[in-house]
Order: structure tokens, then C-alpha cells, then sequence
């Protein structure tokens, strides 16, 4: 067993942050993660990273335009302390080496970007979340934090009602092992996989929310999934950085007619927007980027034009891009408050996998990152203090030989009569996109209930048959499958509940916000084995 003060789980920027904050504060820290740290989710975040940079903006003009994209759901005091905090962050990054932009004075270029009201959005041209990652990780690396990589968690373990570390599975040894900490941090990201397409990696598969939920922590306003409007739509779906539309894409009908938006329009009109022109011409809609002009296509936007060109055979120096929304970011994820803890002691999350009523019902384009940075670097801090003053935590020894029995009996080698994860999956993903995606209504959501219940049937049928412990492909794609549709079911059941259209939730029979009596978040925890249901009201 490897003992810690704090274990991360998760490499992607929110992990870095908290690592790198948790091993300053002085704990023994390590860095657990299912991929390399660069081949991560944060890495594809194109546009940029808020912060109130510029003349004329405030912190609080920043909250002002986070807590409109939220729909009535933020927590006022995190969306502040958000807002003032942002800026030390980005200017922290910088001296660690992020090339941003500048303009002709030398400063930090900031971009119009979505619904902020202001220029304020840090980038480096459309590569961010890929420059930001490296940066971080190379900056984990120098504080000499031990990480873990092509490591699958697959329990975290409690002593008694504390978190008291996690038993995972080394891909390269087929090992389980057990690592004790006084602090956990999931910091593992969305849970956007659920759907097909989406545009996140393909280890965006909620396993932190799962494994939180396994443990008995809360979850929090699981019905809210962002999709992002412009977006090529393949399998994995390419996505066109929002960033374009602010610099001066359009988008047009199937008659080449301009679709015209109002301005500072959150992510989420726009997607319904492009919904009714597709529904109202029956036709397909593009984004024109010809209007940035040439020279700064192929300057701002260079992966933009080589991804595009060589996955579509599109240039977008030429033509206009077909694109549709996809889903995109999980907003909601485990409850926590501003320094990350969970409902349960010892247990703290950040980033995407975590809800801390930032974001309410929908994400303000460009806080993605700069949330990841801002609360990465406050959870880190909250956990290390937190492991000073917890007493040692007793690790119960028979967990590991529990687990490795579990483990053996999935991996049985017989045949599960030509299902597998991939097909379930691939179902999974479909019935998420039709059902549970943009637009819900009660009769799609009680049959995507239904039809879950089935593959989730289908799931406890499989086996492993791939008899390998080592690189076992076959059995963590498994293990994230129950992951998935564990929350699938979560997720539907709870757009079910919520009988309204706010943010990222829009419901076709309810379109109405309802304020009177939805101001609430959706809370789910798993209590002697069922889901309990509850609400409570919003903060501030
Ligand atoms: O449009 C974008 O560049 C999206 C970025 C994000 O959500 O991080």
C-alpha cells in the first residue's frame, strides 16, 4: 500500500492545479490518472480562459455576465470570489510559461468570446487547453509530484463515514493496488461520453462522478449538459472553437441565407437557435468563416484549419463548415463547496467532475479553464490543510482482496453472445443524443429510462472476454460503461424531475423558466442502494 496526505485523482488542468497547490502547501502529494496528462480532456479547449484583464472590465462585470450564463442556479459568493481571483491566476500562468497572445502593446490579447460582455478571453491562438496543460504539467513535474499514469481507479475506500484513498488497477502491471490518503481529490472531469457525439476525449466517462456516487457523496444538478453550437458533426465530432463567431464567422441556412443572432447570446440560445432554423428549413446549417479574413484564419484559427481539412477535407479558408450542437460539457457533477469538499469528510473535488454553483445551469464560455486553474489551486490548498489536522485514516486491508476478486470475476473469457461495451455503448450514446439531449420532454425521458434499464441489463450479462490483466482495454472500457450508465440513469431521471426550461435544460413541455419553484438544484445520493432524491435552494 502507498500512503499519502493527499491523492488527485485525475491529470487534466484541474488536477495539475491542485497537485501543484497541495504539494506548495507542503503535503506528500501524488497524481493518479487513467491517461498521460496530455492526452487529457482539458487539452482540447480551444477558445481561451476569462479574466478581467482589460480596461474598462471589473471583477465584477466578469460575475455579472457568469452569473447570466448561470440562469438563476450560481452560488453568488463562488461566482465572486471566482471573478476576483481570476486574473492572479492567469497572470500565475503566465510566468510559468503560457505563451498568450499579445497585442500591440505587448500586453495579454483578450478576445471576445460567447456571452461576455467584455474582450476578456486569454488565448493562444486556438491550441489553449493543449499550451495550459503542458505548462501545468511540466510545472508538476518540477515540484516533483509522483504521478501515477495508466492507473484506472476502481473504488475509492471509506473508514467508516470519512474518504480514506482508492484501490486502482496499473494498466501496464494488471496490479491492483491500495493507496491510504488523508485527502482525496477527484478532479477526473465531465461525463459528456454519455452521449454520440460529443466533442471530449474518449476518457470523458464520468468515473469520478461515479465513484463519488459509489461512495455515498452527493451529486448535483445532473441534468445540465452544455452542447456547444458549432461543431462538425463526425463521431468523434470536431469542434469549431465559439471564439470563431465572435471574431466574425456566420452562420447560414441551406440557402446560404444568414442565420442573424442577437448579440451576447449564451452558448445555449445559440444552440437553439441552429435547433428551429434546422427544424423550420428542414435543412442543414454552416459556419462561414471566410469574414475573419484569410490571413487571420490562418493565423488564430491554425488547428482549426488543419483539423477541419484533413479529418473533413474542408477548408475553411473556402467554404462554409456544416455544423450542428453537440454535447459538450457536463455542468452539473458532485456537490461541493468553494474549497471543493464533498458531502463526504475527506473527500474533494474540482474541475468538471465537481459542481461547486459556479456555473448554475449553464457555463459561461471561457471559464472552463480558468475555473480549472482558480479552483484547482484553492482545493489543492483546502486538501493539504485538510490531511495536516485529519487523523491517520485506517485503510480496511480486506477492500483489496475484494476488489481483486470483482476484477477475476468479470474477467471470465466467455463469451457474451456477441454484445459488448462498444454496442452498448454506441446505443447508450444515441438514445442520450435523442432523448436526453438539447431538447427533453417527459415522454422521451420515461422511455430513455426505460430503454436504460435495458442496456443496463445487456451491461450485467457481458463479461471480459480478453483474459489479459495487462493493457486490458476490454475490461476498463467495461468498467467505465457502468460508470456511464449509471449516470445516464441519474441524468435522465433527473431532467424528469425538473419541470422547466433553464440553461442547458430545456424541456419542449415545459418551456418556461420557473423561478417559483425551480430555483432549487437537483441532489442524488445513493443510500442503501437507491437513489435518494432531494433539493435545495440556491445560495446568495
Ligand atoms: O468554443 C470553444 O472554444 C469552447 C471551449 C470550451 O468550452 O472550453
Amino acid at each position: 500500500m502507498q500512503e499519502f496526505d493527499v491523492l488527485v485523482i485525475g491529470g487534466g488542468a484541474s488536477g495539475l492545479r491542485a497537485a501543484i497547490a497541495a504539494k506548495h502547501a507542503g503535503a506528500k502529494v501524488a497524481l493518479i490518472t487513467k491517461i498521460h496528462p496530455l492526452r487529457t480532456n482539458s487539452g482540447l479547449a480551444q477558445g481561451g480562459l476569462n479574466a478581467p484583464l482589460g480596461k474598462g472590465d471589473s471583477p465584477e462585470s466578469f460575475a455579472e455576465d457568469t452569473l447570466l450564463a448561470g440562469d438563476g442556479l450560481c452560488d453568488r459568493d463562488v461566482v465572486r470570489t471566482f471573478a476576483a481571483e481570476a486574473s492572479k491566476e492567469i497572470i500565475w500562468l503566465e510566468r510559468m510559461g503560457v505563451p498568450f497572445n499579445r497585442n500591440g502593446e505587448g500586453r495579454i490579447d483578450l478576445r471576445p468570446f460567447g456571452s461576455n460582455s467584455k474582450s476578456r478571453t486569454c488565448y493562444t491562438d486556438d491550441r489553449t487547453g493543449h499550451i495550459v496543460l503542458q505548462v501545468l504539467h511540466e510545472q508538476a513535474q518540477r515540484a516533483e509530484i509522483p504521478s501515477l499514469e495508466e492507473w484506472f481507479v476502481t473504488s475509492l475506500v471509506a473508514d467508516g463515514n470519512s474518504c480514506a484513498g482508492a484501490i486502482a488497477l496499473s494498466l501496464r502491471s494488471g496490479k491492483l493496488d491500495s493507496f491510504s490518503a488523508r485527502a482525496v481529490i477527484l478532479a477526473t472531469g465531465g461525463f459528456t461520453r454519455l452521449y454520440l457525439p460529443s466533442t471530449v476525449s474518449l476518457g470523458t466517462t464520468g468515473d469520478g462522478q461515479s465513484l463519488a456516487y459509489s461512495a455515498g457523496a452527493r451529486l448535483m444538478d445532473m441534468e445540465m449538459t452544455q452542447f456547444h453550437p458549432t461543431v462538425f458533426p463526425r463521431n468523434p465530432a470536431l469542434l469549431i472553437t465559439e471564439a470563431a463567431l465572435s471574431e466574425g464567422a456566420v452562420m447560414v441556412n441551406q440557402k446560404g441565407e444568414p442565420i442573424r443572432l442577437a448579440k451576447g447570446l449564451s452558448r445555449e440560445k445559440i444552440c437553439l437557435s441552429i435547433h428551429n432554423a434546422m427544424q423550420n428549413g428542414g435543412g442543414s446549417v454552416s459556419l462561414d468563416l471566410r469574414p475573419i479574413g484569410k490571413d487571420k484564419l490562418l493565423s488564430r484559427f491554425p488547428q482549426t484549419h488543419e483539423l477541419v481539412r484533413g479529418l473533413a477535407g474542408l477548408d475553411i479558408t473556402k467554404e462554409p463548415i456544416p455544423i450542428r450542437p453537440v454535447a459538450h460539457r457536463s455542468v452539473g457533477g458532485i456537490e461541493t463547496n468553494a474549497t471543493g469538499e464533498t458531502s463526504l469528510p475527506g473527500l474533494f473535488a474540482v474541475g468538471e467532475c465537481a459542481c461547486n454553483g459556479l456555473n448554475g445551469a449553464g457555463r459561461l464560455a471561457g471559464n472552463t479553464l480558468t475555473e480549472a486553474v482558480v479552483f484547482g489551486r484553492k482545493v489543492g490548498d483546502a486538501a493539504a490543510k485538510y490531511a495536516k489536522t485529519a487523523s491517520k485514516k485506517s485503510f480496511p486491508s480486506a477492500k483489496l482482496s475484494d476488489e481483486e476478486k470483482a476484477i477475476t470475476a468479470l474477467v471470465s473469457g466467455s463469451s457474451s453472445g456477441g454484445d459488448s461495451s462498444g454496442k452498448i455503448h454506441a446505443d447508450l450514446g444515441r438514445l442520450m443524443s435523442e432523448k436526453v439531449g438539447l431538447i427533453r420532454e417527459q415522454a422521451g425521458l420515461q422511455e430513455a429510462l426505460d430503454r436504460i434499464h435495458r442496456l443496463k441489463q445487456r451491461y450485467r450479462a457481458l463479461r471480459v472476454r480478453n483474459t489479459s490483466r495487462i493493457y486490458n482495454y476490454e475490461l476498463t472500457t467495461y468498467l467505465e460503461l457502468g460508470s456511464m450508465l449509471t449516470l445516464a440513469e441519474i441524468v435522465a431521471q433527473a431532467a424528469l424531475g425538473r419541470t422547466e426550461s433553464r440553461g442547458a435544460h430545456q424541456r419542449a413541455d415545459f418551456p418556461q423558466k420557473d423561478d417559483r419553484n425551480w430555483r432549487n438544484h437537483t441532489l442524488v445520493s445513493l443510500v442503501q442502494e437507491e437513489p435518494r432524491w432531494d433539493q435545495k435552494p440556491v445560495a446568495g
